[in-house]
């Protein structure tokens, strides 16, 4: 267990007894943080708080959702908050039809898509119903894309319970499955109409998994606030504002690209146009998404000392911390490069012939550039290796 975890743990004070510590939780009343997605019609608050599951019922009526829960859940976390989360529906007046499939990214498929589709098909779920998609990125990507489609739209509650969900994914609407071509290929943006963060749920996490999340910290950082690079480098106390600040951030890039078009969007893409080759050539699964989103912030800064004029003791600070969070930084030998490479032929991040790719010349900012070429991206593949 690393360094930094046990620090986590004990500063929230609730290790493994997390479901009856978050019961005593609920008896705190502070009020959440809130931060608003704005994008017109379709804006939504996320709201940020640790005593916010055991009450993720109320806050759910206050919006006015009607209609039954439909709770999805990979089998790690319904066994974990499935049961949490349905008395707090329950007590806010919501019958609640829970759905559960195997925990892990290779979830992300057409299979377990179509399988969630019959039971809801089975539970009779019609337009009146809402979605809750509790758990990690995979869930709300998941249950998030099933939402959007399923008689062609549900009502969606992202409760994301794992820091990669709670900065990142669960904010912004993007949904996906994978193929074996690629990462996310097939998905939609389907925004929430209520993100709920509890940051106590991060206690049950493991520390792998609680660090492979921290790479999108790091990204923030990289892209926009360098002082999250700071923080991240002291003691990790305050998990709610570190994640409110994530949030912000997300939420201004969102409200301002929400579709990805002007290419403000695609700064959060940093290091992921190798990273989802990676992962997606290592077999889903094999490397969390954040370690393999590691390497590729790894490859991107290497660019960005080349072809942006990166000082290169900033890769070095990045390094460090990449370190500090046990990400790996090294490509494993067997993850064969020209396969990585094939894989951005089809990463939506390659348009018109032109590999889009987000380099930095400073940390804390980062700009969008169609000017690498396939052997800019092999180079940076082979540092990888060293
Ligand atoms: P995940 O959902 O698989 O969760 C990781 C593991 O942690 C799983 O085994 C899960 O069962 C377990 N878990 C979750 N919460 C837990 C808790 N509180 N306590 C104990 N165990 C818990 O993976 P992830 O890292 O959360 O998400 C990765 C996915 O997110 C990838 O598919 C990635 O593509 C996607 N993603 C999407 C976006 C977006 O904008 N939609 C952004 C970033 C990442
Ligand atoms: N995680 C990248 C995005 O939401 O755009």
């Amino acid at each position: 267990m690393s360094i930094v975890w046990e620090q986590v743990a004990s500063q929230t004070k609730i290790e493994s007894a997390a479901v009856s510590c978050l019961s005593l939780n609920s008896t705190m009343d502070s009020a959440p943080k809130r931060v608003r997605v704005t994008l017109g019609e379709r804006s939504y608050d996320v709201l940020i708080g640790y005593d916010l599951l055991p009450r993720v019922g109320e806050h759910i009526r206050s919006i006015g959702l009607k209609g039954r829960a439909l709770l999805v859940a990979d089998e790690v976390v319904a066994r974990i908050y499935s049961g949490i989360v349905r008395d707090s529906l329950a007590a806010a007046g919501y019958s609640v039809v829970t759905f559960t499939f195997s925990t892990g990214e290779s979830a992300k498929s057409f299979s377990v898509l179509e399988s969630l589709a019959e039971q809801f098909a089975n539970a009779h779920v019609s337009r009146g119903d809402f979605v809750v998609a509790l758990g990690g990125g995979v869930t709300g990507d998941l249950a998030g894309l099933l939402a959007g489609i399923y008689v062609r739209g549900l009502q969606l509650v992202q409760i994301p319970t794992t820091v990669m969900a709670q900065v990142d994914s669960s904010v912004g609407g993007k949904t996906a499955i994978n193929l074996r071509a690629g990462k996310n290929l097939v998905g939609t943006f389907y925004q929430p109409r209520l993100v709920v963060v509890d940051p106590a749920t991060l206690s049950t996490l493991g520390a792998r998994e609680f660090n492979e999340g921290i790479a999108e910290v790091i990204k923030y950082g990289i892209i926009r606030d360098e002082s999250l690079l700071d923080r991240l480098e002291g003691s990790l106390d305050q998990l709610d504002s570190l994640i409110e600040r994530c949030v912000q951030i997300k939420a201004e890039i969102v409200a301002a690209d929400e579709q990805e078009t002007t290419g403000e969007r695609a700064l959060l893409n940093f290091g992921h146009t190798l990273g989802h080759g990676i992962e997606a050539v290592a077999g889903y699964g094999r490397l969390l998404h954040g370690e393999a989103i590691s390497l590729g912030i790894r490859a991107a800064l290497w660019l960005s000392v080349r072809h942006a004029d990166l000082p290169p003791d900033q890769l070095t600070r990045v390094m460090a911390l990449l370190h500090r969070y046990q990400l790996p930084t090294q490509l494993p030998e067997d993850l064969p490069i020209p396969a990585i490479l094939e894989t951005t032929k089809v990463d939506k991040k390659f348009t018109g012939g032109e590999i889009r790719f987000v380099l930095t010349s400073k940390l804390g900012s980062a700009f969008v550039t169609p000017g690498l070429t396939r052997a800019d991206l092999e180079a940076a593949l082979l540092f990888l290796r060293t």
